[in-house]
Order: C-alpha cells, then sequence, then structure tokens
C-alpha cells in the first residue's frame, strides 16, 4: 500500500514495519529495556483531556509560530535522528528538503552518514544542527566551527546520552552499532528485497560502506568500526562547565537537549543558553524516565521567559502537540513518524507525514475554539486532571 493512504501516522508506522528489515524497524521504533518510558509517552499524552471553548469565531485562524526569529508554518518540526540512512537512502536529505517544503524546523543529527554540508545544501531554509559533543574542546571546537561554516543556525547539545543505553530489543535482533554482518542480519536484509536493493546496495553502491560523517569525537567512523561504541561521549563526558565555555564558541542560538528537570532549567538558564528541549529520548535512553508533559510546566516556570522551551517524545497527532504548547513548550518535535515517511516514499512521504500533523493541528485548534497558537498556554484549555495536580504537574 503506498504511502499516501496513510489516514495518521501510526499507518505510516505499520506500512514501515512491513518494508524494513525487522532489526531496522526494532532500531527505530524500539526504546531502552522494557519500553515503560517510551510506553508512558504515549500514556501520558492520552491521561490529559481538552476543555474545549465553543462560540469562537474561528474562521481565521493560524499555526504559525516565530522561533529564534524565523517564523515556521506550523509549530512542530523533526527530531534529529541518526543513521536514517538505514531506512532510506539519503533519508537527512528528504527530511530536510521535505521540513523546508513545509517551513518546519529540521534538525540534522551528528549520528547522520551524509555530510552535513551535502545536507544544508540540499534546501534553501532554516537548519538546527544536533551534535553528541565530546569533552575534548579542541575537538568540540572544530566540529562547531565546521557548522557555522555549513550554515546552520542553531545548535542543540544532547545531554541524556552519558553512555550508551541498555536497548535489549536491538541486542537480540542483532542490529547494534558497529554493526555485525551475522547471518540473522543477512537473512532479514534478504527477506525485504525493496530495501535491500533500494536502501543497502544503493548506498553501498553510492558511497560504499557508511560513514558517521559528522561525528565530533572521531574522524568519520565506518558503522561497522569496532571504536563506533562510545563515539557519542568521546570517553570523558562533558558538563556545565563545558556549556559555559560552549556559550563562548557558538554564538547562536544554544540549546540543551533531553532536559527533565526543572533544576537543569535553571543551570540553562544561569550558563546563558537559549533554550532546552524537554525530552527523554523517545523512551531510548534511561528507562524509568518521565515522559516530557508530565514536567513542562516546572520547566517552563523555570525557565521564566528566558529560554525557548521545546518538547519531544511521543507526539504522533495534531491534538498531541497542542496539549504541550498549551503546557507552556513553544515548539514540539517528532522523531520515528517522520523516518517511517522517509522509509515509504523519500521527501514526499516525509511530507505527507507533516501534512497529515498539520491537518490535525489546524481541525483541533477550531475544534478547542483557538485561532492562534500565540494563546494556547494561557487559554486554560486542558482537563481538571491537569489543574488538579500539585504545582501544575501535568499527568499522575
Ligand atoms: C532512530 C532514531 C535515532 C535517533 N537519534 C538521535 C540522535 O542522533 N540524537 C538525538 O539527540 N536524539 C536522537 N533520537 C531521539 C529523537 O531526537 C527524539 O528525541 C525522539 O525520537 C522523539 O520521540 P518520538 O520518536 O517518540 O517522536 C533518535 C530517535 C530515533 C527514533
Amino acid at each position: 500500500m503506498s504511502f499516501e493512504r496513510a489516514l495518521n501516522v501510526f499507518d505510516l508506522e505499520r506500512m514501515a514495519k512491513r518494508r524494513l528489515p525487522a532489526g531496522v524497524f526494532g532500531f527505530i521504533s524500539g526504546g531502552a529495556q522494557d519500553d515503560r518510558t517510551r510506553n508512558n509517552n504515549r500514556a501520558a499524552l492520552d491521561r490529559l483531556r481538552f476543555k474545549p471553548r465553543g462560540l469562537v469565531d474561528i474562521a481565521e485562524r493560524g499555526q504559525d509560530v516565530t522561533v529564534f526569529g524565523h517564523r515556521f508554518a506550523s509549530p512542530f518540526g523533526i527530531a534529529p535522528m541518526g543513521i536514517a540512512g538505514i531506512a532510506r537512502f539519503e533519508a537527512d536529505i528528504a527530511m530536510a528538503r521535505a521540513a523546508a517544503r513545509m517551513n518546519v524546523p529540521y534538525v540534522l543529527s551528528n549520528m547522520s552518514t551524509v555530510p552535513m554540508e551535502a545536507v544544508a545544501r540540499s534546501c534553501d531554509s532554516v537548519k538546527w544542527l544536533q551534535a553528541y559533543l565530546p569533552a575534548d574542546r579542541e575537538r568540540s571546537v572544530r566540529f562547531v566551527a565546521r557548522a557555522a561554516a555549513a550554515g546552520f543556525q542553531a545548535l542543540l547539545v544532547t545531554i541524556d546520552v552519558p553512555v550508551g543505553a541498555n536497548r535489549e530489543n536491538n541486542l537480540r535482533s542483532g542490529f547494534t552499532l558497529p554493526l555485525h554482518v551475522t547471518p540473522r542480519v543477512i537473512a532479514d536484509g534478504l527477506l525485504h528485497p525493496r530495501w535491500l536493493t533500494g536502501v543497502l546496495l544503493r548506498t553501498l553502491a553510492a558511497t560504499g560502506v557508511p560513514r558517521l560523517e559528522n561525528s565530533a569525537a572521531h574522524d568519520r567512523p565506518s558503522i561497522l568500526a569496532a571504536q563506533n561504541a562510545d563515539l557519542r561521549a568521546g570517553g570523558a563526558t562533558i558538563d556545565w562547565a563545558f556549556m559555559r565555555w560552549l556559550r563562548e564558541e557558538w554564538r547562536l542560538p544554544l540549546l540543551i537537549k533531553g532536559v527533565l528537570h526543572e533544576a537543569d532549567a535553571r543551570e540553562a538558564v544561569a550558563c546563558g543558553l537559549d533554550g532546552v528541549v524537554v525530552s527523554n529520548h523517545g523512551g531510548r535512553q534511561l528507562d524509568g524516565a518521565v515522559a516530557p508533559v508530565e514536567v513542562l510546566p516546572e520547566i517552563v516556570a523555570a525557565a521564566g521567559g528566558r529560554l525557548t522551551v521545546i518538547a519531544d517524545s511521543g507526539f504522533r497527532r495534531g491534538g498531541d502537540i497542542l496539549k504541550g504548547l498549551a503546557l507552556g513548550a513553544q515548539l514540539v518535535l517528532c522523531g520515528r513518524p517522520l523516518l517511517y515517511g522517509a522509509a515509504l516514499g523519500g521527501e514526499a512521504g516525509v511530507a505527507h507525514a507533516l501534512q497529515l500533523l498539520k491537518a490535525e493541528v489546524d481541525r483541533d485548534l477550531a475544534l478547542l475554539g483557538a485561532t492562534g497558537i500565540a494563546d494556547l498556554a494561557s487559554a486554560d484549555l486542558l482537563g481538571a486532571l491537569a489543574k488538579a495536580l500539585p504545582d501544575g504537574a501535568a499527568a499522575p
């Protein structure tokens, strides 16, 4: 079935599950350990309920938002996803182009297999870069200079991967980094011929064994290379002192991604950072961590209007995005659904997923009796559950 027939992003997920080898699909869809945090991301959003207003003239409404001086057409964007190229040939470029077409933000992961310069050149739009930076300041400063030269306008430093997560589903399927080409991995590929020819063989023919072209910790390591296991943090991990130093090196918008504690939002303000991404990495890091919507109110309060607050993890419907915004986020990022769109239809598949979310945001805004995004946070549109909890916490 073609991706155009998907009525929502859950349909895209089901279709992608059929298209991709089990190990690849498991790598994308899975969380850490028992998937408690991944599953609770959805449950926490479901627990929130709307309290819509009626008899509002909603004939003229808009969903645009302005973030870091750029007016985006919708209040959501694409979260950074490493080694997206395993789902589609040059998936990073497909996602960047679709985001540009829809005028929504796209965040490139520095764990991607396409050089950041090629992604930057692929479309004329605002581009943000996410990075796992090593504590080695020389390497980090070289990396940020490269990012600035390539034209990236915001840097998101991921802080929730001080060590790799325990993703047992990947260990079971054999899909780990570095990739071990086992008989099981080979059989999985052979059973999915469209993926084998359209993704694997095409990539091997075009570039050879993929390399992490934008790694800050190592020089273009191959995804088969042994040293990859520790390439994110490069040994020693970064800390707040590092962020204060980085603030001086990178003068454009600087954010940390993976914040779940209000004290970290206060530290971010103290370091002079520009924003935080409230995220549990889609449930892929600490299993048992809270959902972003469970802590957004405290973090927004701690930010005190001095940080741009972005949320991700589990947002799948326009209504979910509006819940995040009603709790005080200025923007929501979605991850997996866009990579499923890319796997199925490249740029057009990603654009289809974005279009579905955009239509849902528009319809739900009208059903809520709201005409724009700006007043969502103050409009008191969430039900008793959100309000009954101490300190405005969003859900039990
Ligand atoms: C396949 C995949 C790869 C990811 N790679 C990265 C990465 O390189 N850097 C990062 O900060 N987050 C990464 N993430 C996490 C996403 O940026 C985001 O936090 C998460 O996917 C949001 O949750 P959602 O997928 O439920 O929307 C990845 C997520 C997935 C699914």
